[in-house]
């Protein structure tokens, strides 16, 4: 009879880790729920001159000849932690900073709400 309970125990400790196990599972499956294919649109309208352009002043991991004007974009997450607070940034400067040179991407028009989006997301991973 003990060792039924024993196993019982053992059986329920079994249950609830594996509970946990999934938890966490999914919450990763959370975090990383922007495609690679996404991931790598953004990468593309933030690099390219065409778009983003966002090389003339920033320094970005693999980018070649960036500009040092803004600040180097690394260590985003850390940073901007929240995304919207990020988003902003890069959709308005002007909300942080009225006479920031960095262009007001969102209302020029230079980008999308679909391109800021990508591009956020992409900025977010560095
Ligand atoms: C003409 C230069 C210029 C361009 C182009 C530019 N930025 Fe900026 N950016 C700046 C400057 C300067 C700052 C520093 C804050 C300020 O003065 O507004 C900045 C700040 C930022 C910040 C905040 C960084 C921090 O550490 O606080 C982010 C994020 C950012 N830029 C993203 C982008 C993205 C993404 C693009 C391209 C879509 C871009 N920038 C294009 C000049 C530029």
């Amino acid at each position: 009879m003990r060792k039924f309970f024993r196993m019982l125990t053992l059986s329920a400790s079994v249950v609830t880790l594996a509970a946990i196990a999934g938890m966490s599972a999914s919450h990763a499956a959370d975090e990383a729920k922007v495609s690679e294919e996404a991931l790598a649109k953004g990468k593309e309208i933030a690099f390219s001159q065409q778009t983003g352009n966002c090389l003339a002043c920033h320094m970005i991991t693999g980018g070649e000849l960036p500009g040092n004007i803004g600040p180097p974009l690394i260590a985003m997450k850390a940073r901007f932690p929240d995304r919207a607070v990020l988003r902003e940034q890069i959709y308005d400067a002007r909300i942080k900073n009225p006479m920031t040179i960095m262009i007001p991407f969102g209302p020029h028009q230079v980008l999308s709400e679909e391109e800021i989006d990508l591009v956020t997301d992409y900025i977010h991973t560095l």
